[in-house]
């Protein structure tokens, strides 16, 4: 019979939930079903606050009505239609649209479903790359320590979140890593960028290019904000330094832009908020609104240049999705677009992110928590982890928000805020005084 809770109606044994704990959940469902701009509503009919825009991907709030009609167009006019060899004009349309906002030179766009597949994606073309530039030697991969870029085995292989990666057996081989750019000592309670550890990205010219040589190495991909291991913000000149040195050795740089793209940070992408140009920027989540599953990677001229210099009729690039480009996701990402441009949404966010980094840090000095931090519309409260029970403070805070009624997401024992980029005060206000209720109650 399975799992069957009379209030739904429905048996929940079936679904093998992701990145959750199922016998847990499934004993204590918390169910969405229902949602408009800045709530959802849950199935026993109570309100809640979205703190985290779903998971980081509802920046203009839920189901604003013009992307909502154009969805319902689309599917009325055209379901599904292939890109290889073939065409149909959303994926063109979008793929200029978000050039358009892109940092000057990012002209092409590569489109898949997910983040994980935009990882996938900016990893094989910065190692095809290398090869059609004649440095097939070029194949290591570094990534960072605690760094989430999905959960493909390219995506845990560069990642650095240890639960992710322990009971998979084969990652990629040829990968190094960064160590985290997070320091309690040194950075605890920072507002907006740490003061402290800039120099954290000369290991990769102190350790790394020594130990591997140059020669040998592809690609550095780093969040600019790391978000799913609990916010870490880049110290002030640790991406500059990064960008220098990758520059220096001839390394490709690919920023993960995944949660930061889209106005997370008040500006198109986090590229355009540090003033550093990577080579390659994977995106997800916000550029449809988080209606349509769609990803992809934003490329720079000279890289796309060097797939284009075989005879004409040769595929280029041995790679793709049967989704790349999908239909529905192409409209949602025009739509989201222009509901982003009318709204002057990344601005709107750049202007309310003062009053949400002044709530936030109004929790310092509540029961556990040992560090605040913030930037753009990220906020991260960290608790002291219990004795031996690390993670359980966490859960239960963000339980005790959920039942009064507002979604904020925990990662271990940390509470992060990342709302629509709709927000107003009175959201924040609430959003803050809840969790602060809660952390005072998980004391
Ligand atoms: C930085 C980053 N990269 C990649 C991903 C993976 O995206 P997806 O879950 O769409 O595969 C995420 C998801 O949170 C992310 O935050």
């Amino acid at each position: 019979m399975g799992n069957i809770d009379t209030s739904l109606g429905f048996d929940l044994e079936a679904f093998w939930m992701p990145f959750s704990a199922n016998r847990q959940f499934k004993s204590a469902p918390r169910m969405l079903v229902a949602a408009e701009g800045m709530h959802y509503t849950s199935h026993d009919g109570r309100s809640i606050l979205d703190g985290t825009a779903g998971l980081w991907c509802v920046n203009a709030g839920h189901r604003p009505p013009k992307l909502v009609e154009a969805l319902k167009k689309q599917i009325d006019t055209l379901d599904f239609a292939p890109t290889f060899q073939m065409g149909h004009p959303g994926p063109f349309i979008a793929a200029q649209k978000i050039v358009e906002i892109a940092p000057p030179g990012f002209d092409h766009v590569f489109f898949g479903n997910s983040g994980a597949e935009a990882v996938e994606s900016a990893l094989k073309i910065a190692l095809a790359y290398h090869r059609a530039k004649g440095e097939g030697s070029r194949t290591l991969l570094v990534g960072r320590e605690r760094g989430y870029h999905g959960t493909g085995f390219a995506g845990i292989s560069v990642g650095g979140m240890v639960n992710n990666r322990k009971v998979f057996g084969n990652l990629l081989p040829r990968v190094d890593h960064l160590r985290h750019t997070w320091d309690l000592e040194h950075q605890a309670f920072s507002r907006g960028q740490p003061e402290w550890g800039a120099h954290l990205a000369d290991e990769l010219e102190q350790r790394i290019v020594p130990l591997h040589d140059a020669s040998n190495i592809a690609a550095v991909i780093v969040e600019p904000v790391a978000g799913s291991t609990g916010g870490l913000i880049p110290p002030k000149g640790y991406l500059q330094r990064l960008r220098e040195i990758c520059t220096k050795h001839g390394i490709l740089l690919i920023f993960d832009e995944v949660i930061t793209g889209f106005g997370r940070l008040g500006t198109p992408f986090a590229a355009q908020y540090f003033g550093v140009e990577p080579d390659l920027i994977c995106f997800a989540k916000g550029v449809t609104n988080g209606t349509i599953p769609m990803g992809g990677v934003l490329v720079k001229k000279p890289i796309f240049d060097a797939f284009m210099s075989g005879p004409e009729p040769a595929i280029e690039l041995f790679h793709g999705y049967t989704y790349s480009g999908h239909p529905m996701a192409s409209a949602a990402a025009i739509a989201s677009l222009d509901l982003y441009n009318e709204q002057k949404l990344f601005a709107r966010a750049a202007e309310i992110a003062p009053y949400f980094e002044a709530a936030m840090h109004s929790l310092k000095g509540f029961p556990n928590v040992i560090d605040i931090r913030n930037i753009g519309l990220i906020g991260i409260v960290e608790l002291a982890p219990r004795a031996g029970k690390p993670g359980t403070r966490g859960y239960e805070t963000f339980v005790d928000c959920f039942r009064s009624g507002v979604l904020v997401r925990p990662a271990g024992d940390t509470l992060a805020f990342s709302p629509p980029l709709v927000v107003e005060k009175p959201h924040i206000d609430r959003m803050v005084e809840t969790l602060g209720a809660a952390i005072e109650r998980a004391a």
